[in-house]
């Protein structure tokens, strides 16, 4: 089973501070093309191929409003959804495929760009937000316990995993938190948030 990551509250969100050249917008109406092509940058080509249409476009939760880009020129070169998911209740927003193309790493867009996504979760009236991820994802849940997200354990298992993954990378100063949710509950998945 994937990790999870909660963000227990959305107060306070410090704004978005896009590096000089970077602009932010949603999506449009027929850049699917472009939200494809930003996944492959950054998560890899996918087999078969990850389409905009079946994985994002026929869920119920999509409007542009809630697919976000970074851009450069006005061409998308990082992203971060909005999502909802009702499984995980209704107070939860749900932080969505981000991505960020291999000539635009290291310049914490991933972090800006998951931020908006944060912001648009309180303009939709919600007060936390949750996420799935990898263990081998290192630069994403630095990202994540960044932005206030702390491991929530939904497995047994993932108390070993966690301690790997904060360890290993050193993690520890982002999550004091570390001993005390490893030694705490297991919690139900994906009903936890309700
Ligand atoms: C996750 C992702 C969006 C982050 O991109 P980014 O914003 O450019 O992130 P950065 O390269 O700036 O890395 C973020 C942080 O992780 C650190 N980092 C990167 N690789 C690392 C590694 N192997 N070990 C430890 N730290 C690492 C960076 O130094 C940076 O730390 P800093 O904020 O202290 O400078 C990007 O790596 C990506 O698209 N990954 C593939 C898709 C993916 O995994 N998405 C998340 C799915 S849950």
């Amino acid at each position: 089973m994937q990790l999870v990551m909660v963000k227990k509250s959305l107060a306070g969100l410090q704004p978005v501070a896009l590096p000089d050249g970077y602009c932010l917008r949603h999506f449009r109406a027929g850049e699917d093309k472009m939200w494809e092509r930003v996944l492959d940058e950054s998560f890899g080509p996918a087999t078969p191929p990850r389409l905009f249409a079946t994985t994002m476009g026929c869920d119920a939760a999509c409007v542009p409003e809630r697919i976000l880009f970074v851009t450069r020129d006005d061409v998308p070169v990082a992203t971060a959804s909005a999502w909802y998911v009702p499984a995980w209740g209704a107070s939860a927003g749900y932080v969505h495929y981000v991505g960020v193309c291999h000539g635009h790493t290291g310049r914490k867009l991933g972090y800006w760009v998951s931020l908006a996504v944060l912001h648009r979760f309180v303009f939709e009236g919600r007060s936390r937000a949750v996420l799935q991820t990898d263990d081998h994802r290192v630069p994403a849940i630095k990202t994540y316990l960044q932005l206030g997200f702390r491991p929530f354990l939904v497995e047994e298992d993932q108390r070993r995993r966690w301690r790997a993954v904060i360890e290993t990378n050193g993690f520890q100063p982002l999550c004091p938190e570390l001993e005390q949710v490893v030694s705490g509950p297991v919690h139900k998945c994906p009903e936890l948030l309700k």
